[in-house]
């Protein structure tokens, strides 16, 4: 019941969840390896990791290009020996209502959001299937649960990504493990990303107040990670006690 040894890639680790799970499967003992496009923010984690005593390595990764993510993980396996879990975290949120008509940011929820996970599984799986063991970790969204105006799109990425992680569970056989988590309104940089300012002024309003920390996520990733081999635990939902 530990994750002392375990090697986990991490894309979208440069921040928010990614950099809190990050923290925590490093401070319990994993070779931690992140990715992410902002190299500084990726160096700056590492390092921290690195002087707490902790393992780490990043690598420069758009998990829009597929070649990144196959080089991403291939880069895991070099420096620790092997791959136990890719955590498949990147994501971004765009969101606004449809007669926005903001076909662009549509694209690019699809692209970083389902394809990027997409990229991860193609990735990691022939490493998995080689070493005859591993796990996939999806990071989808309550906003796939509970469907509401504005996240049409960013929703149907996340349920797309939940449809998948379903079939990939299924196909998994014995040795390989598959889990979604679906956090809440979590506190990350993640409202950033909405392009619309309408939009992200009126979630601000509206969410702002009962945001939780991501440690919270990370907790969950690490749950399901230190489980028994033969114990695969399938889905998280992990969302502000005060979330409607
Ligand atoms: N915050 C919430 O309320 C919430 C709720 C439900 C689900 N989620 C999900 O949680 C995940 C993490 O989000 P967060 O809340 O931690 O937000 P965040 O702080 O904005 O982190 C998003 C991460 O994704 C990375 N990323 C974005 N585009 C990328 C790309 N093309 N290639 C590689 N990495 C990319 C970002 O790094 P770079 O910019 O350096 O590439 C960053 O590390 C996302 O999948 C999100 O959908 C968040």
């Amino acid at each position: 019941m530990t994750v002392e040894g375990k090697v986990v890639a991490i894309t979208g680790a440069s921040s928010g969840i990614g950099e809190a799970t990050a923290k925590l499967l490093a401070e319990r003992g994993a070779f931690v390896v992140l990715g992410a496009r902002n190299e500084d923010a990726l160096q700056g984690i590492v390092d921290k990791i690195i002087e707490a005593g902790g393992k780490a390595a990043f690598k420069k990764t758009d998990v829009r290009h597929r070649r990144d993510v196959e080089e991403f993980v291939a880069f895991a396996v070099e420096k620790a020996g092997g791959l136990d879990v890719i955590v498949n975290n990147a994501g971004i949120g765009p969101i606004s209502r449809f007669d926005a008509l903001r076909v662009d940011d549509w694209d690019a929820m699809i692209d970083v959001n389902f394809r990027g996970t997409l990229y991860g599984i193609a990735a990691a799986l022939p490493v998995f299937e080689r070493q005859g063991k591993g796990h996939v970790v999806n990071i989808i969204s309550t906003a796939g649960i509970q469907i509401l105006p504005t996240m049409g799109v960013y929703a149907a990425t996340k349920n797309a990504v939940r449809t998948a992680t379903e079939v990939l569970r299924q196909e998994a056989g014995p040795h390989l493990r598959v889990t979604e988590v679906s956090p809440g309104i979590i506190a990350t940089n993640f409202g950033d990303t909405i392009t619309d300012q309408a939009t992200k002024r009126k979630i601000e309003e509206r969410l702002g107040g009962i945001a939780i920390s991501p440690d919270a996520i990370a907790r969950g990733v690490l749950y399901a990670l230190e489980q028994p081999p033969e114990v695969d635990v399938g889905s998280i939902v992990i969302r502000p006690t005060a979330q409607s």
